[in-house]
């Protein structure tokens, strides 16, 4: 019998390892993680946010999930990321992800919990074995941001440990993702994880807590909060920069060159190396 991926988180969860969630939006990018994680022998968990599955297409996302799993025998999963309607990931779950997560950061609270509930049970008709919720928001956003200074933020924005413990018990849902430092997109300052608030958040016996905005955040402070229970950290900007800004070289050093063949296995290279230095930070490795 194969694993499911909540099998997998239970076993990191365990064992102070955590998977990384690599989003992507094209089947380079797939292939430079696959490649490392072939490489690495890792476990892999990819995810597409709305942006990304809308150029990929869910069914496309899914079906060269499917390709990669056959062709190497690797336990690779897929996460609809940041999905923000029941709607979105109802056709997420028909077209065959493995998990779901339902951002409802900017709902009213009640409104978020009912729709994380019917989330809950949309999962369990597709033998969907992990939905991941979010009540408070992770800041950041598009990933170009290396200019700015990171937000100022407020003991607000962190998340609360008593409101993720009954956000969790009201919804159903197994994972959270959490705010405790990071932001989305790489910024030229970064917060120091507050891994007393994600002591706290653990200590309220909630299954999987989940990091987004893993790029930029320093390799120690990762491990620090692997160590204190987050299973799953994710990754975009790191890759979107690996992949485009190696294209927009190789472009300009070669103006004449346009078959893709040419032009692209350096940008899959570069995403293969940044995906295999997480599989390092998280530990992932050797864990199939
Ligand atoms: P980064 O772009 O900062 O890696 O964040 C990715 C993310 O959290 C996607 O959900």
């Amino acid at each position: 019998m194969k694993k499911s991926l909540k099998e997998y988180f239970v076993r990191a969860k365990e064992e102070g390892w955590a998977l990384a969630q690599f989003n992507v939006s094209c089947a380079e990018q797939l292939q430079g993680v696959v490649e490392a994680g072939v490489q690495s022998h890792s476990p892999l968990l990819i995810g597409t946010s709305e942006g990304d599955a809308g150029f990929f297409t869910l069914a496309f996302a899914v079906n060269l999930v499917a390709f990669w799993k056959k062709e190497t025998g690797l336990p690779i999963f897929l996460n609809f990321d940041h999905g923000k309607s029941f709607e979105v990931l109802e056709r997420a779950a028909q077209a065959g992800y493995d998990a779901l997560h339902f951002d409802g950061s900017r709902f009213p609270l009640e409104e978020n919990v009912a729709i994380a509930k019917r989330v809950v049970i949309l999962a369990r008709k597709h033998r969907i074995s992990v939905v991941e919720g979010e009540f408070s928001e992770v800041p950041g956003g598009h990933s170009d941001l290396h200019e700015q200074e990171a937000p100022v933020l407020t003991d607000q924005d962190y998340t609360n440990s008593e409101d993720a413990a009954e956000f969790v018990k009201k919804s159903g849902v197994g994972s959270l993702a959490v705010m405790v430092g990071t932001l989305h997109g790489i910024f030229k300052t970064t917060h120091p994880l507050n891994i007393k608030r994600l002591q706290e958040i653990s200590e309220r016996g909630i299954e999987f807590l989940v990091l987004h905005g893993g790029s930029g955040t320093p390799e120690q402070e990762l491990k620090e909060a692997i160590q204190n229970g987050v299973v799953k950290i994710n990754v975009s900007t790191d890759l979107r920069i690996a992949f485009t800004n190696t294209l927009k070289e190789t472009l300009e050093e070669n103006p004449t060159e346009i078959a893709p063949y040419n032009i692209l296995p350096k940008s899959v290279e570069a995403v293969k190396r940044i995906a295999l230095s997480w599989i390092e930070i998280v530990g992932s490795a050797n864990k199939i």
